[in-house]
């Protein structure tokens, strides 16, 4: 009776043991199928011996005889727990926990651009940015272009351009002072351009143009650093489906102080990673965009926005955003077991304890 509660009790953990293998989980483990085999073995071991001592004692009357079968039976359920439990603590368990990484490349069509931020000055070597004056078109420039966030991934595909200046922060956003962001120490605010899900990428030579214009004081920043340096702008560039905050926290971010007063190329790789994730809760697999980004920056020869000039007017950023290649490079980080492997495995092992034990049993032995 015991061993029949003490068995179910070690399926179960089984089960446990297999969707959340964390180190108390694999201790109970253990100590279940520790307890379930002595219990076993102590019943058999009562069983032989009181099947010899029946067949001594009453060998002409009805006494037991040792059954060769449920010593077999009783005999592969031991091993069974045995293996099982020696596998489980010794393979499955650091398996089951252990993570590999698969490389792979896929080619998808049709992506769309990511999310750019540019920050607000918070130095005077930085631009001040005038949020008022964001511009953005994807393809060739066209000032009767219609937005793109109106147009269809297809239709997108089928225009040579479109607007995309409702992908920066609205007018009310502005006014409110833009969003902010705990950024290298300082609450700073930033402005982010969110594309819509129709701004797609045809390939290598179609640019998606932002325009960001900022006016800059020279003197000032000669007073504060001792050297004229050229107006700075930090940008990020991140997955869209997260918010700035969160991809600065998880570091799926790619950032950059670049010189504001430029033309500023960027290149964007697709990657895409498939993390699974072993919580104390369970576990739950991620998906996430990462951009393999590189820059190239073409700076202006005139500052024309130096604001203790008389005759100064705005300078402006223009960066264009490119997806050259279709190809994504995929890392998918996996558990090297699943439930369904160590089950496979068990079954494997199952095979080899019944044929043991039918050996050991004397069944073989006719
Ligand atoms: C120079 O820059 C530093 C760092 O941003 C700032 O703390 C300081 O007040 C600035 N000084 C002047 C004179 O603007
Ligand atoms: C693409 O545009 C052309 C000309 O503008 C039009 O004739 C054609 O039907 C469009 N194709 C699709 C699939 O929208
Ligand atoms: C950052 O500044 C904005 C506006 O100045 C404010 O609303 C927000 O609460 C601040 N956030 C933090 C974390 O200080
Ligand atoms: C630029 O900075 C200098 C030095 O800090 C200051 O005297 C001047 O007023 C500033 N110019 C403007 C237009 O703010």
């Amino acid at each position: 009776m015991l061993a029949l509660i003490l068995l179910f009790m070690f399926l179960g953990t089984a089960v446990v043991a297999m969707l959340k293998a964390t180190a108390c989980v694999r201790r109970v483990a253990m100590g279940v199928g520790v307890l379930l085999d002595f219990t076993l073995i102590v019943v058999l071991a009562l069983d032989m011996v009181s099947a010899q001592w029946q067949f001594r004692w009453a060998a002409r009357a009805h006494g037991r005889p040792y059954s060769r079968n449920l010593a077999n039976t009783v005999m592969t359920v031991i091993l069974t727990v045995m293996v099982m439990t020696a596998m489980y603590s010794q393979i499955w368990y650091d398996g089951l926990r252990a993570v590999v990484t698969h490389l792979e490349t896929d080619t998808i069509s049709a992506p769309s651009f990511p999310a750019i931020a540019v920050f607000q000055r918070w130095q005077n070597s930085q631009a001040e940015i005038y949020p008022n004056e964001f511009k953005c078109y994807s393809g060739p420039k066209d000032d009767n272009a219609v937005q793109c966030s109106s147009l269809s991934v297809e239709e997108s595909l089928n225009t040579s351009s479109c607007d995309c200046g409702d992908s920066w922060p609205s007018a009310e956003r502005v006014a409110r002072g833009g969003d902010t962001v705990m950024w290298l120490g300082r609450n700073a605010t930033y402005y982010s351009m969110l594309p819509s899900e129709s701004t797609v990428s045809r390939g290598a030579g179609h640019f998606l143009t932002l325009q960001v214009f900022f006016s800059y004081n020279k003197t000032e920043s000669f007073n504060n650093e001792s050297v004229t340096l050229a107006p700075g702008m930090w940008v990020a560039i991140y997955d869209p489906t997260f918010d700035l905050a969160e991809a600065l926290s998880s570091g799926e971010v790619y950032t950059a102080q670049i010189d504001a007063n430029s033309h500023t190329v960027v290149d964007i790789g697709l990657v895409y990673y498939h993390l699974e994730v072993n919580f104390h809760l369970g576990r739950y697999s991620l998906d996430v965009c990462l951009l393999d980004v590189t820059i190239s920056v073409r700076q202006n020869l005139d500052l024309v926005c130096d604001v203790d000039y008389e005759f100064w007017y705005l300078c402006h950023l223009t960066l264009e955003v490119q997806i050259p290649s279709f190809r994504r490079t995929v890392v998918r980080e996996e558990f090297r077991y699943q439930w369904s492997n160590v089950v496979a495995d068990a079954g494997a092992y199952f095979a080899l304890v019944q044929f043991l034990s039918w050996i050991v049993s004397g069944s073989a032995w006719g």
